[in-house]
């Protein structure tokens, strides 16, 4: 029996999403020791991939590739997004403002430090979603209010009143409110503030596990301190938020919805400052998979688990590792001989999850160089990509430069060329041409074109590899030197005629940039995943509102 028939997988669960919007959850209150609180309650499932995940170093995502994933975890079924941080810069502003605008089907959420004008602005950025949600946090432990805020607890009880009370006048239905580094904090302390919260109605709380310090037994021991030392914790959603530090994000997690939490702070692949945060790919499949042991339905649709974990991956440039839970490339592969034998007799002597669950397999060959334009729209389209007029003439002139070099254009290579497309919409540099001459007896020489604000710019090297000299001819054309910290290539597909995918990280002015690329030619792969990251440090500098040109 595979996980999707023996626990409630895509959407034949409660919705979620009751929770969410800010009602309270069902039965908050069990005693601690006797039936398990919040047994048979949903699981909210809060997206953090565009906020926290966004602040891992070297990512940069820009408005399209965050519409896009925004886009994509709807079909995930999560129930809420936090779509950006809007104090932080225009562009942040903008992307969560252009999320929620167009993204219907989950609550969108910004993130807001306990600060009046962070407040304003993340409210005037989420104010026209369909289920909009303010999110603001303040720490609670002695070490932060000591060293990092440098507030007494009699202010931080204070602030939170004042600042939950300005969340709710501007939106009413769904303010959540964070107390941030919850787990190094004094629990009496922490339940005052939280009840403040509640009484000034936050409708989430949310107890961050932010230096990802805690053990599974010890965050169980206080979400159960919690609920018998907040009275009003039990009409509203309870939140954790991990971060895997110590390699416990998801193992907090679950002891927290163990003992009645009743939402879970998660990001995809697992991204986020640090090490990052509780996978939602994990998250979701053990509570799917162990549903007869955790009993807490979800929304989320496993089928779209692996390409969302594919997109995100591509857009964001990590790599995700190949032994990775869930998403790795191995983790449904069987090396050993007795484990091949006993999966070939019975599937589930060593398999406890099918690769069909989480929408592996599916990447037979779609369409030949005869293929035409309907065929390629209706097949992104089943692939979840909705491209149309000059983004879907773009992917077709792709798709045709590839189809003739390859016979056989599959799924995954759709999806790559398709997010090819997304991630160039904003490109401020774009490689127009490039040229290499190379070979054991010669100095490989590269010239390249780059198109900047509708002027060409040429640029030449010469040096030591021909992958080397492609780069230092862009660095020519654009007027900078990044330095390469990380260069990877790998194949889409198999066969010697597969596309290319090369990932790059690169140093600018003592900063990362990630970049990805996809072609037929390793080099154009190499030169096109270059230009991106160098693209990324120009983007972040014209969302942080300075010329992009400054930097270098
Ligand atoms: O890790 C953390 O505490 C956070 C808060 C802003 C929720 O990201
Ligand atoms: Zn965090």
């Amino acid at each position: 029996m595979s996980a999707s028939e023996s626990n409630t997988v895509a959407g034949d669960a409660e919705p979620a999403a009751a929770g969410a919007a800010g009602a309270a959850p069902a039965a908050g209150s069990a005693p601690a020791g006797s039936a398990r609180r919040n047994a048979g309650a949903p699981v909210v499932f809060f997206d953090t991939t565009l906020r926290d995940g966004e602040q891992s170093p070297g990512i940069s995502l820009n408005m399209s590739e965050k519409l896009e994933i925004a886009h994509q975890l709807v079909r995930l079924g999560v129930d809420v997004i936090e779509a950006g941080f809007p104090a932080t810069s225009p562009g942040d502003f903008e992307a969560v403002q252009a999320i929620a605008r167009e993204v219907k089907g989950a609550v969108i959420c910004g993130l807001a430090r306990c600060v009046e004008s962070d407040i304003r602005t993340c409210w005037d950025a989420i104010k026209d979603a369909e289920r909009p949600r303010i999110h603001t946090f303040v720490s609670t432990s002695d070490i932060h209010l000591e060293h990092q805020i440098k507030k007494t607890r009699p202010e931080v009880i204070e602030l939170t009143r004042e600042m939950v009370d300005l969340a709710v006048s501007l939106c009413p239905s769904d303010v959540e409110f964070s107390a941030m580094d919850a787990t190094r904090s004094d629990v009496d302390f922490l339940a005052e503030v939280l009840q403040v919260a509640i009484e000034c109605g936050a409708t989430t709380i949310n107890v961050p596990d932010t230096v990802g310090y805690t053990l599974p037994t010890e965050f169980a021991a206080l979400i159960d301190s919690l609920y018998e030392k907040t009275p009003g914790l039990a009409d509203v959603v309870l939140a954790v938020h991990c971060h895997n530090d110590l390699g416990l994000a998801v193992a907090n997690s679950l002891a927290a919805i163990e003992h009645g939490a009743t939402q879970v702070e998660v990001a995809v692949n697992g991204l986020g400052e640090r090490a990052g945060n509780a996978a939602i790919e994990e998250v979701a499949m053990a509570l799917v998979t162990r549903r007869d042991q955790l009993d807490r339905p979800v929304n989320i649709v496993t089928t779209e688990i692996a390409r969302t974990s594919r997109m995100v991956s591509n857009l964001t440039g990590y790599e995700v590792q190949p032994n990775k839970a869930i998403v790795g490339k191995n983790a449904f592969a069987h090396e050993s001989g007795i484990h091949q034998d006993g999966v070939l007799k019975e599937r589930t002597t060593f398999e406890i999850m099918h690769a069909k669950d989480i929408g592996l397999g599916d990447s037979d060959i779609v369409l030949g160089k005869h293929s035409g334009r309907h065929a390629l729209k209706s097949r992104l389209a089943e692939l979840g990509i909705h491209l149309t007029g000059e983004e879907l003439d773009e992917a077709f002139r792709r798709f045709k430069d590839v189809a003739d070099k390859k016979k056989q254009v599959t799924a995954l290579d759709l999806e790559a060329l398709a997010t090819e497309e997304i991630r160039e919409r904003q490109d401020v540099y774009s490689l127009t041409r490039f040229y290499v001459s190379a070979g054991s007896e010669i100095i490989p020489t590269s010239q390249v074109q780059v198109m900047h604000e509708g002027a060409a710019r040429e640029g030449k090297a010469f040096s030591g590899g021909s992958v080397e000299s492609v780069f230092r001819a862009i660095d020519d054309a654009v007027g900078i030197t990044g330095k390469l910290l990380d260069y990877r290539v790998r194949s889409i597909s198999s066969g010697k005629d597969a596309l290319a995918e090369v990932r790059v990280v690169v140093e600018v002015a003592g900063k990362t940039y990630a970049g990805q690329a996809v072609s037929i030619d390793v080099l154009e792969a190499s030169a096109k995943a270059y230009m991106r990251a160098l693209n990324n440090v120009a983007q972040q500098r014209e969302a942080r509102g300075a010329n992009p040109e400054r930097v270098f």
